[in-house]
């Protein structure tokens, strides 16, 4: 019997060896990827006649067509247009529409609209028109099936691959969206069941700017990465590698002081222009004040500039402090989107945007264009009986605030201006202003709207227990404002202080703001700063918050509308102070003999 074979011995365990990660490209290659994407520019002027050599747009167009799509689809077909026939037919179209949005702009960014080109369709030897197939792929495209969407997402794609390819061709793209898509299928005679995704004009250029040229004509700002970026949860916003920041926290840490430098060459300055030192009184104070917030002299001027108005309603109109029902907070709201309200009458004659934003109506309102849907929460609780509103819900509205001043002044606004609409916010604003400048509740109460003295008395017996029931710390601004604040003044406590953060001037309007702007300062003193009082209103608490604020209103006309409209009908006041700095000849310059 063959004796059995001695068992294998137990083979060693291999060393654990995990594979490298596919390698990506070396650093040259991937500094050759970054690049093309940082210098990618989307072009309107100085392109050249130069042919393109059918290489050349092969290649383009090969890169085009390797775009990722939706269940590999491949949804786009490319239309290239060189015919001058239908190259003027297109123009006409994108001409029609672009006379149509200028219409619709407010007058300050219709006259900077009018100084921009929005398209090269004549200029260039080359017009692409990129579409979209939504029925391509069958009726099972895998990925298409809840969102009908991603073909023209994916032909968009294949724009942005032909868009990096003719730039490193060296040649120039301009995407023209000013068409009725409708109607340019039918002008191009291209299958009805088609979408256009792109129309895009292609040719060489004589040069490739540096920025986007909508920053350079001062359209538009850029918007930083550490604004877009979430870390989890939307709101946690981090880059990667950084801890989570607060955005009120951060808003606060980059406020800072007037720049002393610019402050004192404005003051200079206006000493050698030519008129009386001092001749334009406060107007010279403001000037100064936005240099030294720009840091430039002369300062830009505040134009264009938007007025955001923010809606919230009030738990404490339980308490009869006001004869109007609660829904007029909504109604107005629609009559503010619908351009019937004063302060759409002020914004049009000043030339300024409206922005309307829901921090907090009591109603669902409709979207409508020109809307902001941001509401923390449907109206604060009736503050008599209880807190307005949590610690946590005040500090969305704030950053309700702040992110809106980051839009518009990203959206190229270089001066903001405070507005709200909420039935019963004078109450809140009267408690607040007693807080913040320890005044009585009888001296700060006003007649809002427009009360009798029985309502009057009941609104003052209302901020006292209010005040008595919550004894709210100045020192605490969230708490004061989640006692006895109302979401439209979180939201405006927001706007200030993102505008201040942003070094751009925020004019403020009546009592509502003046509340706001006494949280802002006891958040962040500097914040002042940016802020310059639009008038004075003929509520008895804003004269008491603009004492303690220090500031100076421009205008007062017994106005107590709220809206936004005193600061509307200051605006052109801050605005002809900073031209007078770019405008009026100095002494030395005009020759004038001085005193
Ligand atoms: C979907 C889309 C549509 C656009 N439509 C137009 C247009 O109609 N007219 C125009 O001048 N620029 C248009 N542009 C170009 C943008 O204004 C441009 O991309 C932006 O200002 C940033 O500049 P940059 O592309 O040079 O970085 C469009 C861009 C995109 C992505």
């Amino acid at each position: 019997v063959a004796p059995l074979p001695e068992p294998a011995p137990e083979a060693a365990p291999a060393p654990e060896t995990v594979p490298a990660p596919a390698p990506g490209y070396d650093d040259a290659e991937r500094e050759a990827v970054l690049r093309v994407m940082r210098e990618r520019r989307d072009i309107r002027n100085g392109f050249r006649s130069d042919p393109i050599p059918h290489e050349v747009l092969l290649r383009v167009l090969e890169a085009a067509h390797t775009a990722p799509s939706v269940g590999h689809s491949q949804p786009w077909d490319f239309v290239v247009i060189r015919s001058a026939e239908t190259r003027q037919t297109m123009h006409e179209l994108a001409q029609r529409q672009r006379e149509a949005y200028a219409k619709s702009l407010p007058k300050a960014r219709a006259k900077q609209f009018k100084e921009l080109k929005i398209e090269a369709i004549l200029d260039t030897p080359v017009n692409i028109v990129v579409t979209a197939d939504p029925t391509r792929g069958g009726r099972h495209t895998l990925g298409r099936y809840t969102q009908p969407q991603m073909a023209p997402y994916s032909s968009a794609l294949a724009v942005e691959n032909l868009w990096l390819a003719a730039r490193a061709e060296g040649l120039g793209v301009g995407w023209v969206s000013f068409f009725d898509e409708r109607e340019m299928v039918r002008a191009l005679g291209l299958p009805e069941h088609l979408e256009v995704v792109a129309y895009l004009c292609v040719g060489y250029v004589d040069e490739f700017p540096e920025e986007p040229e909508l920053m350079q004509a001062g359209w538009s700002k850029r918007r930083p990465l550490a604004w877009v970026v979430h870390e989890e949860t939307y709101g946690r916003r981090a880059l990667p590698g950084e801890e989570p920041h607060d955005l009120l926290q951060e808003t606060v840490a980059n406020i800072r002081p007037l720049d002393a430098k610019a402050l004192g060459e404005a003051w200079e300055r206006q000493k050698r222009m030519t008129k009386p030192a001092g001749a334009l009184g406060m107007l010279e104070i403001i000037s100064a004040q936005l240099a030294g917030l720009s840091r430039m002299c002369p300062p830009p001027i505040p134009e264009p500039a938007a007025v955001a108005i923010f809606a919230g309603d009030h738990g404490v109109h339980a308490q009869g402090v006001t004869p109007w029902p609660q829904e007029v907070t909504g109604q107005m709201v629609a009559n503010f989107l619908g351009g019937g309200a004063v302060c759409n009458a002020f914004a049009h004659q000043v030339g300024a945007e409206v922005c309307v934003v829901d921090v907090g109506v009591a109603s669902e309102l409709p979207a409508t264009p020109g809307l902001l849907p941001r509401k923390v929460r449907p109206g604060t609780a009736d503050f008599t009986t209880g807190s307005a509103m949590t610690r946590e819900e005040v500090l969305a509205a704030i950053e309700v605030g702040i992110e809106t001043a980051r839009d518009l002044v990203a959206a190229g606004n270089k001066a903001l201006l405070t507005g709200e609409m909420g039935i019963a916010n004078t109450t809140a604003s009267a408690a607040l202003i007693s807080v913040f400048t320890d005044v009585d509740p009888a001296e700060v109460t006003g007649r809002g709207t427009g009360i009798n003295d029985e309502t009057h008395a009941r609104k003052v017996d209302v901020v006292r227990r209010a005040l008595a029931l919550h004894a709210p710390d100045p020192e605490d601004p969230i708490g004061a404002l989640a006692a006895v604040g109302g979401l439209e003044h979180a939201a405006l406590v927001g706007l200030i202080l993102g505008a201040a953060s942003l070094r751009t001037p925020v004019i403020l309007d009546g009592v509502s703001t003046g509340a706001a702007a006494l949280v802002a300062r006891a958040i962040a003193p500097e914040s002042l700063a940016a802020c310059i009082a639009g008038h004075r209103s003929a509520e008895p608490g804003h004269v008491a918050a603009l004492n303690k604020l220090g500031l100076r209103p421009l205008v007062d006309l017994d106005l107590r509308l709220g809206e936004g409209t005193g600061a509307l009908l200051a605006l052109p006041l801050v605005q002809s102070a900073a031209r007078a700095m770019h405008e009026v000849a100095t002494f030395d310059s005009a020759g004038v003999t001085e005193k």
